[in-house]
């Protein structure tokens, strides 16, 4: 899920949301991701937000989005 809200949208989750479709679109995995947008949850100072599971990401850039979901999806760079 990735935070929607004002804040988190305008320092960031604008560009990431486009690097996860991207990512998403890359490996093909439409149909195993439920990939959502959620509303402000008041934790705007630690934004951008975005959260795979049970694990939330706080201060997530255009750079760590990229680690972050490698890592999640297990996908080696080679
Ligand atoms: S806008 Fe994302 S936590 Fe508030």
């Amino acid at each position: 899920m990735i935070c929607l809200g004002s804040s988190c949208y305008s320092r960031g989750n604008a560009d990431n949301l486009t690097a996860i479709k991207s990512f998403i679109k890359l490996h093909n995995l439409d149909a195993a991701v439920d990939f959502r947008g959620h509303l402000c949850n008041e934790t705007c100072n630690r934004g951008p937000v975005i959260q795979l599971d049970d694990t939330i990401h706080e201060e997530v850039t255009q750079s760590s989005i990229h680690n972050i979901l490698d890592h999640y999806f297990n996908i080696d760079k080679q």
